[in-house]
């Protein structure tokens, strides 16, 4: 069988962790394979609302096995949280939960370089979440690093000293000390309980499972547009968060991917520092924001709102070899009487192009619009797709023949039952 494949196609918080939910009665495996606690995965059901950080999305069906794959960074400290706030709604995540043993270690320290190394950058900060994430992909890079399969080596603590000082001369190179506080006691307290999970080498766990015929979803994190290759560098998280990360994060060979689920939200969003050509600064934007709910999942900062861009749309699909794609939150555009999409950039040389040029810097790009009319239905009452109103059709067929691929799920609300199934013709 091969692994089916969810990615984000803009700059994340795309709803991936709803559709992951949805999608998950169908698989016997849902795997994260990269990011780590800089993710923020809402899942909204029977009433309650859940956002998960490390944890994959099909935790809440006890027969999928979960797997926090090789490409991930894993903060224990986060992950016990989580675990711990799962164990109090009722789910006991420790036997249907599996993490790599050579998924990498957020170890406190990283979380402090994370901050210093933004301090320093003053203004031209990336506005990451301070989870840790830039370091401790660093340091898997740098070859330095720990990973979830060194907590059961005799000299763990000795492995740890020593990084921990390469951590404490990063520090005091940005003029600062070391104060871990109770931060470490906490990691230790932490990794004694990862200790009693199952710790496993997933490689070998999702290639067998393969074999068996067993059905495999890949759960990406953040979003195509936040890629440290192709995204809006050095704006960027520090992951490939594109398919081929699936490959390298979860140890699955490219030719057994399968489907590629693309998702996208009806308008486009962003938290943190970095070019974004349809942003609004303007009333439009801010009401997008209160009618999404658009306040970040991991850090509670404002999201920065605009109109979709299919600029960007198409070069995420491009890069993801999109089969289908998932549109959400198009219930939040219901009180506009006009939607604007964005279907080519003007450069500053007066190229009109739908290409990305090397930089998005917004003060070169100047995006060109379709108005399309609103639809000004209260999508979220809707139950079938019969019913959507024709105004929204002609928004999806608009985006199908820009995109080229066809759009199989429309979310109209948060909630697992506010999610509308479209007859696709299978692309090959
Ligand atoms: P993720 O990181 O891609 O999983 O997305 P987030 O959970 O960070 O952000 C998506 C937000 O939109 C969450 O608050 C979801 O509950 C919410 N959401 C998801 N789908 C829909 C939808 O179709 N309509 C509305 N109104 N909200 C949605
Ligand atoms: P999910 O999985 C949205 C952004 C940060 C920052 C940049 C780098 O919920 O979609 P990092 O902490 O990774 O070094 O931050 O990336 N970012 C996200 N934005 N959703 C996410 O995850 C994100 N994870 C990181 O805001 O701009
Ligand atoms: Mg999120």
């Amino acid at each position: 069988m091969a692994v089916d494949i969810l990615i984000g196609l803009q700059w994340g918080d795309e709803g991936k962790g709803k559709i992951v939910d949805v999608l998950a009665p169908t698989y016997d495996i849902v795997a994260r394979f990269q990011g780590g606690p800089n993710a923020g995965h809402t899942l909204e059901f029977e009433g309650t609302k859940h956002v998960l950080h490390q944890i994959p999305s099909g935790i809440f069906h006890p027969h999928i096995k979960n797997i926090i794959g090789n490409g991930v960074v894993l903060d224990p400290i986060v992950f016990r949280s989580e675990m711990v706030k799962l164990q109090e709604r009722g789910v006991d995540a420790s036997q249907n939960l599996f993490v790599s043993k050579k998924a990498q270690l957020i170890i406190p320290s990283h979380r402090i370089i994370d901050r210093v190394s933004e301090e320093a950058l003053g203004k031209e900060k990336i506005g990451s979440t301070l989870k840790g994430i830039g370091p401790t992909y660093q340091d898997k890079i740098g070859r330095v690093g720990l990973r979830v399969g060194d907590i059961v080596a005799p000299d763990f603590k000795d492995r740890y000293n020593k990084l921990l000082e390469r951590h404490r001369k990063m520090v005091e190179f940005y003029g600062q000390q070391l104060d871990l506080g109770d931060q470490e006691a906490i990691f230790f307290e932490a990794v004694d309980y990862l200790r009693t999970l199952k710790l496993v080498d997933s490689e070998y766990m999702i290639n067998e499972a393969m074999k068996n015929g067993e059905r495999i979803l890949a759960e990406g994190a953040q979003g195509s547009l936040l890629d440290v290759d192709f995204g809006t560098y050095p704006f960027v998280t520090s992951s490939t968060t594109l398919v081929a990360g699936a490959c390298t994060g979860l140890g699955v060979a490219p030719r057994h991917i399968g489907e590629v689920y693309g998702i996208f939200k009806a308008y486009c969003t962003r938290v943190g520092s970095g070019p974004f050509p349809t942003e609004l600064h303007d009333q439009v934007g801010e009401d997008i924001r209160q009618a999404g709910r658009e306040f970040g999942s991991t850090t509670g900062r404002p999201r920065r709102c605009g109109w979709v861009d299919l600029p960007s749309l198409k070069y995420s699909i491009m890069l993801n070899g999109v089969t289908q794609l998932n549109m959400m939150k198009a219930d939040v555009l219901t009180e506009f009487d006009t939607i604007q999409v964005c279907t080519h950039y003007k450069l500053a040389s007066g190229e009109v192009t739908d290409k990305l040029p090397h930089s998005l810097d917004g003060e070169h790009i100047e995006p060109v619009y379709v108005d399309l009319p609103g639809w000004k239905v209260d999508l979220n009452l809707i139950e079938s797709v019969e019913e959507l109103p024709e105004a929204f059709m002609n928004y999806i067929r608009f985006l199908e023949e820009h995109l080229q691929v066809p759009i199989s799920i429309v979310s109209v609300g948060p909630d697992r039952k506010s999610t509308l199934r479209r007859e696709i013709e299978k692309v090959v």
